[in-house]
């Protein structure tokens, strides 16, 4: 599959962009829901722009042996998430919408806490047939960069940085 190299300071533009268009649509988040891994680094360049608590959620979709199980799965969700999340608006922070399992299967859940608006935030969407769905509750959804499908390299995963950025636009 054809590789996409992207660079910290690309992801942070992409990430000060989508925080311009988020505050431009009138969506004012209490909490900040990062979907680790991947999520983590975007959203706390978010927090520069829209300075809001940040939550963790981890959710596997592959188990230990990197084989892929029949649905994703929690492996940590937010404490006492009634209190935080109920009438809240979250604003949910991935770096990639790929299949949208991972994500379909988060809003699902963070739905269950009754949540006043969930908006959806992703550095990259793939233009591709999706295996998940975003419910039809959620009615915002920023993409930094809509693309077709290739793997995208993300700088956090390069074993070396200098040779990643290299292959980076800027
Ligand atoms: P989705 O709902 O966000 O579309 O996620 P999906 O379940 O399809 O993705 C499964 C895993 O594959 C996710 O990682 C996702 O980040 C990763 N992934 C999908 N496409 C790419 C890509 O082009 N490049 C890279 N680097 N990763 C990709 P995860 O299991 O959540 O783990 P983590 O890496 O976020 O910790
Ligand atoms: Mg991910």
């Amino acid at each position: 599959m054809e590789k996409y190299y992207i660079s910290y300071n690309q992801i942070h533009t992409i990430m000060k962009n989508l925080s311009c268009e988020i505050r431009e649509s009138g969506f004012e988040p209490d909490y900040i829901v990062a979907i680790g891994t991947g999520g983590f680094i975007p959203a706390r360049m978010i927090k520069t722009f829209i300075n809001r608590p940040i939550l963790t959620v981890g959710i596997a979709y592959y188990d230990l042996n990197d084989n892929i199980m029949d649905t994703p799965h929690i492996i940590q969700w937010i404490d006492e998430p009634q209190v935080k999340l109920e009438g809240k608006k979250i604003l949910l922070v991935d770096e990639v919408d790929d299949s949208r399992a991972t994500i379909g299967y988060c809003l699902e859940k963070l739905l269950t806490h009754n949540p006043q608006e969930i908006a959806v935030t992703v550095v990259h969407n793939k233009k591709k047939e999706k295996r998940g769905s975003i419910p039809p509750e959620i009615k915002k959804y920023f993409a930094g960069e809509t693309m077709d499908d290739k793997w995208i390299c993300y700088p956090w995963d390069a074993d070396d940085i200098c040779e990643h950025d290299i292959n980076c636009k800027y």
